[in-house]
């Protein structure tokens, strides 16, 4: 439907999308029956955390990557072995003080160290007392497909540089998959995904002083097949005007913002990212309907 569309000339940063309201909606996104993801995803970490606890090792230092509500957070440190530090990162400071709150609660001798910014610019990482005896990232929910290809990679490199000699990463990785599957995932008949995707502009008027009238606007997806991923717009649906920061931006009738992509991969197109960031795959689980991996990694 989009797909004859030219390249969208506006764009928003993905954290937009994740104010309080945003977290709201996407949790509700989780709870619906097109969005296989997060469910399908639990359900291979309760089946195999043990085998992931143990491949990750003992007295580990783990960093997490949008940690969010830290569900799977609590799965995990559940199963290591002797833990020394956990340091989640995340850009929702409700969240990440939530979250922190009942970790602190479940584990009170294990060091939290919370860092609230955007893991996609620049931050800096607490510093220990000692050094551990091994880093690993835990990085589900398929965020890594938000990234473009070439932000992906960097970003995979850059975990690389954290976690150091022996380290790893665990990681939660969509597999492409027919398009009506995928598509419905991203438009779910309740419009939930729409009212997430359409929430970022009320962020946007309260971050950048700007008139956004999500009425005005329209959500729009499809699975890109040969670029294995979904794109997701926001339509305009009239010729308007809007300003943000005192800039009047013109919008056409039908010109689009670009909201995210969600990148999908092959088990096979995985490994090889992953090796071009200096990782080989250890291990890779799946659910009995290859709907989605989790993969462990090693710095090789
Ligand atoms: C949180 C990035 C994993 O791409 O599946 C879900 C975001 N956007 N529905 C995804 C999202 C619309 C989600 N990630």
């Amino acid at each position: 439907m989009l797909a004859g569309l030219n390249a969208p000339h506006k764009s928003i940063p993905t954290w937009l999308l994740y104010d309080a309201r945003g977290m709201e909606l996407f949790e509700a996104i989780c709870q619906t029956d097109e969005y296989y993801l997060t469910r399908t995803e639990l359900s291979i970490l309760r089946e195999n955390i043990q085998e992931m606890a143990d491949l990750i090792g003992p007295e580990t230092l783990l960093i997490e990557y949008g940690s969010g509500t830290g569900q799977k957070t609590q799965l995990l440190l559940d199963h290591l072995k002797e833990p020394v530090a956990y340091i989640p990162i995340e850009i929702s400071r409700e969240a990440l003080r939530q979250a922190t709150k009942e970790l602190c609660e479940r584990y009170p001798t294990l060091p939290v160290l919370p860092v609230c910014a955007d893991y996609t610019s620049h931050y800096e990482l607490p510093e220990l007392p000692f050094e551990p005896a091994r880093r690993a990232v835990f990085f589900p929910g398929s965020t890594i497909g938000n990234f473009e290809p070439e932000e992906a990679k960097n970003f995979m490199s850059h975990i690389a540089e954290a976690v150091g000699k022996g380290g790893s990463v665990l990681v939660g990785v969509d597999l492409h998959k027919d398009a009506e599957t995928l598509e419905k995932a991203y438009d779910d008949a309740a419009g939930i995904t729409a009212e997430f995707e359409l929430n970022a502009l009320e962020h946007i008027n309260r971050e950048f002083d700007a008139n956004f009238r999500r009425d005005r606007f329209e959500y729009r997806s499809f699975y890109n097949r040969e670029l294995q991923r979904i794109e997701m717009y926001l339509v305009s649906r009239e010729r308007q005007n809007v300003r943000v920061d005192r800039t009047e931006i013109e919008f056409a009738e039908g010109e689009h913002i670009l909201t995210e992509y969600s990148q999908k991969f092959t088990i096979e197109g995985f490994r090889s990212f992953a090796a071009e960031a200096g990782f080989s795959v250890g291990r890779v689980w799946l659910d009995d309907r290859s709907l989605f991996s989790v993969q462990y990694l090693e710095r090789a």
